[in-house]
């Protein structure tokens, strides 16, 4: 390339996901099982004189360096969060537009997925690493979620099937059945960083009662890792509903989200829960090839949106 001409546009894309077992319990150190989804976020960037980000219609430009500083804090969250993100990379000035090919705040990792497309897209055109993908989308996303536990922007960044700990690691698992997934949106979802302090706020007021549902929710989704190896799928639906149960203890679901379950597995569905921060969003439910078309014909009638999981 020629100082004269034009920088090359780099091209990246990146998935988003449902939480088959452990969310919430992951922010606390417990495990999760994700699955990626077909669709996400898709962005370009290229090397420019003012780092700017084009998302939503919008144009986010910054001024005065990507360091994240205290007083950006006036700044509008997603000019601070891809501040965090040029920071994280160490990247020089770069223009980069993005588009959702999923619903935002719906529990299916929209914000993950832009975090890792948008980190990819930038790396590629200004060729710094920095920290990384995975570090600079998490620096992204902690902008709008303060206490992401991560899990989704490894799914995000990986896809497939994967085990998540915190500040462990990410592992793929495969299933001995085929892994066939129904999801709807029920409704608009809560904030994630609302739905983590709800959470956080029982925790400091019972914390024996939320350790214990935490600790019973680990135990669950290690069943359902050996459960996907052997393929039984019974096993692993009973697990789901299990966990549902759990979450809907911790006050995370809402009337909606229970009439979307219920629907899924008189339906047929091996199991069905919310996923994602709840307070609203996805219902995810486990099926076969038989069933599958059963629950997605009840959600329909409903009028409810359908995602597709990689399976
Ligand atoms: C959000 O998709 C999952 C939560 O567990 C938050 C997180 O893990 O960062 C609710």
């Amino acid at each position: 390339m020629t100082p004269e001409s034009p920088a090359a546009e780099t091209y990246a894309r990146a998935g988003g996901k449902v939480i088959l077992l452990g969310e919430h319990a992951v922010v606390y150190g417990s495990p999760a099982i994700v699955v990626g989804l077909k669709l996400g976020a898709e962005a370009h960037a290229r090397p420019d004189a003012v780092a700017s980000l084009d998302l939503g219609g919008q144009r986010h430009e910054l001024r005065g360096g990507n360091e994240l500083r205290a007083d950006n804090a006036a700044e509008p969250e997603l000019s601070r969060a891809f501040r965090a993100l040029l920071g994280a990379l160490e990247a020089p000035p770069a223009r980069a537009r993005a588009e959702l090919a999923i619903p935002a705040g719906a529990g299916l990792g929209a914000s993950a997925a832009l975090g890792v497309a948008i980190a990819r897209a930038v790396a590629g055109a200004t060729r710094s690493t920095g920290a990384g993908i995975t570090a600079a989308a998490l620096a992204w996303e902690n902008v709008f979620h303060g206490n992401a536990s991560g899990v989704d922007t490894a799914a995000a960044e990986h896809g497939g099937c994967l085990w998540f700990q915190r500040g462990v690691g990410t592992t793929p698992l495969s299933a001995a059945a085929p892994l066939r997934l129904a999801i709807a949106q029920v409704e608009p979802g809560a904030s994630t960083r609302v739905m983590v302090e709800a959470v956080a706020g029982r925790h400091r007021a019972d914390p024996q009662g939320v350790e214990l549902r935490m600790r019973a929710i680990a135990q669950l989704v290690e069943r359902a890792r050996g459960a996907l190896a052997k393929g039984h799928l019974g096993e692993l639906g009973e697990l789901m509903n299990d966990n549902h149960e759990l979450l809907r203890a911790l006050g995370v679901s809402t009337p909606r989200l229970e009439q979307a379950r219920t629907m899924a597995l008189r339906a047929g569905a091996f199991g069905a829960k919310l996923t994602g921060a709840g307070g609203g969003g996805c219902v995810v439910a486990l099926v076969d090839d038989v069933t599958r078309p059963r629950v997605q014909a009840a959600w329909a009638a409903e009028g409810l949106r359908q995602l597709e999981a990689i399976d």
